[in-house]
Parts: structure tokens; C-alpha cells; sequence
């Protein structure tokens, strides 16, 4: 069904089982990768909340969990490049072996920005774990970028964690703008 958030029209594009059944299928591979690294898991807010959480609960080896908060869309459908550093990682992640949890990588600009920053900190490693990538919008080659849930149209999307003009986030699924 479409839903109308604000002044745009979204429909349905992943729904809230298919994510529950990808992030299981991921945190599984995690499990084993990281088995003996007791990792810390890094959330980037907002937009990674639920992700993150439903991540979270599927993972059964020691682990930690931490959030940094970053925005770079201020509200509209496209990015602005314009990156403001919200809120700093507050643990020492000096070789440790750090997950960041994404929303989406759109341009990558945002993430090719994180992972800089992070790495100075010497971790012993970095793995970005992203629910969307747009991988017609990407302009950015990210290496660590190597779980990825779904790959998506180059398209405004909402829910799960993810806003319009701060709304939507609370939908269970991912929705598309209708154009
Ligand atoms: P990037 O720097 O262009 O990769 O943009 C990344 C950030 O922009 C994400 O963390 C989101 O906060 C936001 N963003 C990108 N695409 C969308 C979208 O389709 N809907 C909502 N937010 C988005």
C-alpha cells in the first residue's frame, strides 16, 4: 500500500520480513568471521538504529556495541555533501576490530569520510556493514564496504531507520518515492 509522508508519495519496495530474513543470513556470517575478535560494533546515527539492533540481537560471540552520529542530507532528498559531525565515537577503538553499521551509501561520500577518520584511531580492523547501497550513485571505491543487505535503485527510500524531513523512520519496511 502506498503512504504518504509529508508532502511525497512512497510505495513499497523491501518489506520488513525480507529484511528480518537478510540481517539473520548476515549476522550469521558475521558470527564466524568474527568468532575470536570480540568486535565492536559502531552504529551511525540516526538512520542505523534499527538495523543495528536487529543486527545485534542475532550475534552470539562476545561483542561491543558504540554509535557516532554523523548527517549529511539535513532534511531533503538529495545529499549535500555537507557533513556534520554530530556526535564523536567515544571508545578507543586502538586495535580493535570495529563493524560500522550504515543505513545506506548513496554517493559514499559520508562513509569514505567515517572510515578515514576512524582508521587514524589504528584499529586492528574495519568492516562496513550497510542495509542499502545505490550502486548507481556510488562515486567512491570502499574496501572495507563488504556486507551489503540489499542493493536498491538509485532512488529516495524510507523506513526502518531511514527519514523524510525527520519522518518514516519507525516503518518495519523500506519504502520508495513514487515519481
Ligand atoms: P552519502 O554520503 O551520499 O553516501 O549519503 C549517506 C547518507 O545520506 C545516509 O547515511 C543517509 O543518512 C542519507 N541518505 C542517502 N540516501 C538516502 C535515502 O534514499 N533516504 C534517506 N536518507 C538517505
Amino acid at each position: 500500500m502506498n503512504i504518504k509522508i509529508a508532502d511525497l508519495e512512497f510505495e513499497p519496495l523491501i518489506s520488513g520480513e525480507a529484511i528480518q530474513a537478510r540481517t539473520k543470513e548476515i549476522a550469521a556470517q558475521l558470527n564466524e568471521e568474527y568468532a575470536d575478535k570480540a568486535p565492536i560494533f559502531v552504529g551511525v546515527l540516526n538512520g542505523c538504529f534499527m538495523f543495528m539492533a536487529d543486527l545485534v540481537k542475532r550475534i552470539n560471540v562476545p561483542c561491543e556495541v558504540a554509535f557516532t552520529k554523523l548527517s549529511s542530507y539535513h532534511g531533503g532528498v538529495t545529499t549535500t555533501r555537507r557533513i556534520s559531525d554530530d556526535f564523536d565515537l567515544l571508545v578507543d577503538i586502538a586495535n580493535r576490530h570495529v563493524i560500522l553499521v550504515e543505513d545506506i551509501v548513496d554517493t559514499g561520500h559520508t562513509l569514505d569520510y567515517l572510515v578515514a577518520k576512524l582508521s587514524h584511531r589504528k584499529p586492528a580492523s574495519i568492516t562496513v556493514c550497510a542495509l542499502l547501497l545505490k550502486p548507481d550513485a556510488i562515486e567512491y571505491s570502499i574496501k572495507e564496504l563488504k556486507h551489503i543487505a540489499f542493493r536498491i535503485p538509485n532512488e529516495f527510500v524510507v523506513g526502518y531507520g531511514l527519514d523524510y524531513m525527520e519522518l518514516g523512520r519507525n516503518l518495519d519496511g523500506i519504502y520508495k518515492r513514487v515519481v
